[in-house]
């Protein structure tokens, strides 16, 4: 067997959690992250045979049955998974009967898988009947897409809006706009359900007053998307006390749109009908 330490997917967590602590998205324990992994490659470094604690799940995950995840620990802070990944993370696999996590490896000191496990896991299974090529659901609270959700109306289109008129990238980056949901009790299915009922749509989904899901087939796809809508929120926030004199207009983010060659969501902007 492989050192487990030293796998590509622990490695990545490490780095991803460091980097997201580092941007100041993941005070305390706040944000988490769960990645599909490839069953052969975890094969080079684990006993499938070996099964240290079976925790449940909490709801009827069966869809994902046999499917690996590394996934952050719940209450563990993201700035320790680098100097303690055993016990800051853990490797679970889901059983066939789906009620099951089966921990493979990690949570060493007798913890469990984030307490938003439903939604991370409900996420994955809309995200992968969207791209099978997904795998990964990250969750943080970065500053300012924070505070965007206490001045700015909570709706789809108008947030999407907002974000891509702050600055050229944005539409360009997530061309399928961002969803939203009101405030609600996390770490319960029921959020769970709303989210991935908004994944079916979007990459990005904004809890408002809490924080934000991305969704994507890789750490920087995800990451990425992240860190433009925290950018953009950050324009919005930046500028609002001031008289803006301009941002870019539905007619510009059509040109852009056209020049990229996205596919995205039109009807999310206010234009002529041809
Ligand atoms: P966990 O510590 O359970 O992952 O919760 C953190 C969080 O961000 C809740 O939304
Ligand atoms: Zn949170």
């Amino acid at each position: 067997m492989k050192n487990i330490f030293e796998a590509p997917f622990v490695r990545e967590m490490e780095r991803t959690t460091a980097n997201m602590y580092r941007l100041g998205w993941d005070e305390r324990n706040g944000g988490n992250i769960s990645y599909m992994l490839d069953e052969a490659l975890v094969g080079k470094y684990l006993d499938f045979n070996t099964v240290l604690r079976r925790i449940p799940t909490g709801f009827d995950a069966k869809e994902l049955a046999g499917k690996i995840f590394i996934v952050t620990g719940t209450g563990k802070y993201f700035k320790n998974v680098d100097d303690d990944p055993e016990t800051n993370l853990g490797i679970i696999r889901i059983s066939e009967n789906g009620l099951d996590a089966e921990l493979l490896w990690g949570y060493k000191d007798g913890g469990r898988f984030t307490s938003e496990l439903p939604s991370h896991l409900m996420s994955h299974i809309a995200r992968l009947k969207a791209d099978p090529k997904n795998r990964i659901i990250m969750h943080c609270h970065p500053d300012y897409t924070l505070a965007m959700t206490q001045v700015h109306e909570m709706e789809e289109k108008a947030v999407t809006r907002t974000l891509w008129g702050q600055m050229t990238e944005s539409i360009v980056v997530f061309p399928d706009g961002v969803g939203v949901l009101p405030w609600m009790v996390c770490g319960t299915n029921e959020i769970g359900r709303a989210t991935a009922e908004k994944m079916k749509d979007f990459r990005l989904v904004i809890w408002t007053l809490h924080g934000i899901y991305g969704a994507g087939r890789s750490m920087d796809e995800v990451f990425g998307l992240i860190e433009t809508v925290e950018k953009a929120a950050k324009q919005y926030m930046l500028t609002l006390p001031y008289d803006k004199k301009q941002c870019i207009s539905d007619e510009e983010l059509v040109a852009l749109a056209e020049q990229f060659g996205l596919t995205y969501r039109k009807d999310f902007l206010d234009l002529p009908q041809a």
